[in-house]
C-alpha cells in the first residue's frame, strides 16, 4: 500500500476532525520521561511517527501502550509508563527513521545527567543541524563530544548533578530546540529563562503539560519564556489533550481550495492559524469560525498571492507545499519565498511533470497558474510535500499516482480516507 491513486472528483463536503498535532504529541510523549510513573495522553494520532516515538521510549525503558478506541471512533489514550530508572540513549536506528527523537536529549539530562543520542542526519528538504539544542542546553551546564555518530551530553558532577538554570539566547526561534531546553530547565536547579523562543502553539502545549505536572513555566508561546526549576516532577493528575493539529487542518483548507465546496474541521483552532487563514483568504478559501468549527469554502477559480515562510506567528514553512500547489492552478503569477528550510522545493519537479508552471531560483519559486494540472506517476520527496501531490492529483485530469506514500503515513492518519469521507476520489494501492 505504498501509493495513493487520486482521481478529479467532485466538490468536497462534509464535516471532519483533524485530530492532535503530530509536533505536540511528540515532544510530550518525550516530556513523559521527565517523571517516574503512569502517563495518560488523549488525542495521539494514529501515525507513523508516534509508533516509532513509542519505539525510542522503548529503548529508553519506558513502556507505551495505547487504549481501545474512543467511542467517537477517535484515537484511544496513549499510556506511558516511566521507570525509575532510565536506559539515557536514543539509537541511530530510530533517530535516524524520525528526526524528532532528538526531543529525548533534553528529558533525558535533566532526569539521568547524562545521554547519548545519535545525530540525526539531513533530511530530504535539507540540512537540519543541532547546534542550537546543544548550545541552550551547554548554557544550562551540559557538556558535549560527538563519539561515533552520536551526540554524548553528561552533566558535569553526575551522578546526582543537576543542570543549572541560566539565561539562554537562541540565535533562531528553533522550534525543537526551544522543547528541548524547555524540557531540561524544568528540572534545573533555579530559574531559565529562554530568550527568542520558539512561538509555536506546540511549545505552549508542550508547557502547559509541563505545567500539569508540577513544573513552574511562565510567558510558553511568547518569545521569552521562564521557568523556575523543580526538585521533581509527577505524572499529570488527569488524562492531557493534544492540541489539535493545525498542519492537517491547513491541508483540509487548500483541498477545499483546489476542489471547491465547503468542510467543517470540528477540532480547528483559528486563532493557531491567523496568517494560513488570512493567505487562504486572498487565495480564494474562505475560513470562518462557526459554531460546529472552522467551515472552509470555496467557488471558482483561485487567486494568485506571494508568499514568504517564517517562524511562527508567520505562514509556517509545512503549509508551503499545499500553498504552492493552489498557486499551481491560480489566476496569475505567485512568488513564493521559503525562509527556513534550503531543499524545501524539491517536490516542485514533481508537480512539473503534473504541467505546473513553476520556476525555482535559490530559496525563491515563481508560480505561474494553469488551468488544469495533468495525472502523472508522481513520488512523496516528504511528509508535507507528499499530502501537497495528493492534493494536486485531486484538480489533474486523469490519474495520478503518488508512491512513496510512507512519507504521508508519518504524519496523517489515514489521509486517503479523510478525504474520501468529504467526496474524493482518492484510495491507497
Ligand atoms: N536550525 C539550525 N540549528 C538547530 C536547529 C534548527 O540551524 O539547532 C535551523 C534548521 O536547519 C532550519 C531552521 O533552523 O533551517 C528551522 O528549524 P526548527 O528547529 O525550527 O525546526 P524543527 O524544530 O527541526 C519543527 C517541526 C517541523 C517544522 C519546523 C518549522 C517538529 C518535530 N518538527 O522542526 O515539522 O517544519 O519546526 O516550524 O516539531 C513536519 O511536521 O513535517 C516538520 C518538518
Amino acid at each position: 500500500m505504498d501509493r495513493f491513486i487520486v482521481r478529479p472528483g467532485a466538490q468536497l463536503h462534509g464535516t471532519v476532525r483533524a485530530g492532535g498535532a503530530k509536533n505536540s504529541a511528540l515532544k510530550l510523549m518525550a516530556a513523559c520521561l521527565l517523571a517516574p510513573g503512569r502517563h495518560v495522553l488523549a488525542g495521539v494520532p494514529r501515525i507513523v511517527d508516534v509508533d516509532i516515538m513509542a519505539e525510542v521510549l522503548g529503548a529508553i525503558g519506558a513502556r507505551v501502550a495505547r487504549r481501545p478506541d474512543a467511542p467517537d471512533g477517535g484515537p484511544g489514550e496513549l499510556v506511558v509508563e516511566t521507570p525509575e530508572a532510565l536506559v539515557p540513549a536514543a539509537p541511530y536506528e530510530l533517530v535516524e527513521r524520525m528526526r524528532a527523537s532528538v526531543v529525548v536529549l533534553g528529558p533525558l539530562l535533566a532526569r539521568c545527567g547524562q545521554a547519548t543520542v545519535a545525530l540525526p542526519g539531513g533530511d530530504d528538504f535539507g540540512s537540519r543541524p543541532v547546534d542550537i539544542h546543544l548550545h541552550g542546553l551547554s548554557t544550562l551546564g551540559a557538556e558535549f563530544e560527538t563519539v561515533h555518530g552520536n551526540v554524548v551530553g553528561r552533566v558535569p558532577g553526575a551522578p546526582g548533578a543537576r543542570l543549572v538554570g541560566q539565561r539562554v539566547v537562541f540565535e533562531y526561534p528553533s522550534h525543537t530546540a526551544t522543547d528541548n531546553v524547555l524540557m531540561a530547565a524544568v528540572l534545573a536547579k533555579g530559574t531559565t529563562v529562554i530568550e527568542n523562543a520558539a512561538r509555536e502553539p506546540e511549545v505552549a502545549d508542550l508547557a502547559a503539560f509541563l505545567g500539569r505536572m508540577g513544573a513552574r513555566i511562565r510567558g510558553a508561546g511568547t518569545s521569552r519564556i521562564e521557568v523556575d526549576g523543580c526538585d521533581e516532577l509527577r505524572p499529570a493528575p488527569e488524562p492531557y489533550r493534544v492540541v489539535p493539529d493545525r498542519v492537517v487542518s491547513a491541508t483540509l483548507f487548500a483541498a477545499v481550495g483546489l476542489a471547491g465546496g465547503e468542510v467543517v474541521v470540528e477540532d480547528a483552532r483559528i486563532d493557531h492559524m491567523d496568517m494560513v487563514v488570512r493567505k487562504m483568504g486572498e487565495i480564494g478559501v474562505a475560513v470562518l469560525q462557526t459554531p460546529e468549527g472552522l467551515r472552509a469554502s470555496a467557488q471558482g477559480r483561485l487567486h494568485s498571492v506571494d508568499v514568504a515562510t517564517l517562524p511562527y506567528p508567520g505562514v509556517a514553512t509545512d503549509y508551503k507545499p499545499f500553498l504552492v500547489t493552489m498557486l499551481c492552478v491560480a489566476d496569475g503569477v505567485g512568488i513564493v519565498t521559503e525562509n527556513l528550510f534550503s531543499g524545501r522545493f524539491r517536490y516542485v519537479d514533481e508537480l512539473r511533470r503534473m504541467g505546473a508552471d513553476v520556476r525555482t531560483e535559490g530559496h525563491h519559486a515563481v508560480v505561474r497558474g494553469v488551468r488544469r494540472l495533468s495525472g502523472a506517476p508522481v513520488r512523496a520527496p516528504d511528509l508535507r510535500a507528499g499530502a501537497a501531490l495528493v492534493l494536486a492529483g485531486m484538480v489533474a485530469e486523469g490519474e495520478t499516482v503518488v508512491s512513496g506514500a510512507g512519507h504521508i503515513d508519518r504524519g496523517y492518519e489515514d489521509l486517503a480516507a479523510t478525504l474520501r469521507s468529504l467526496g474524493a476520489d482518492v484510495t491507497r494501492a
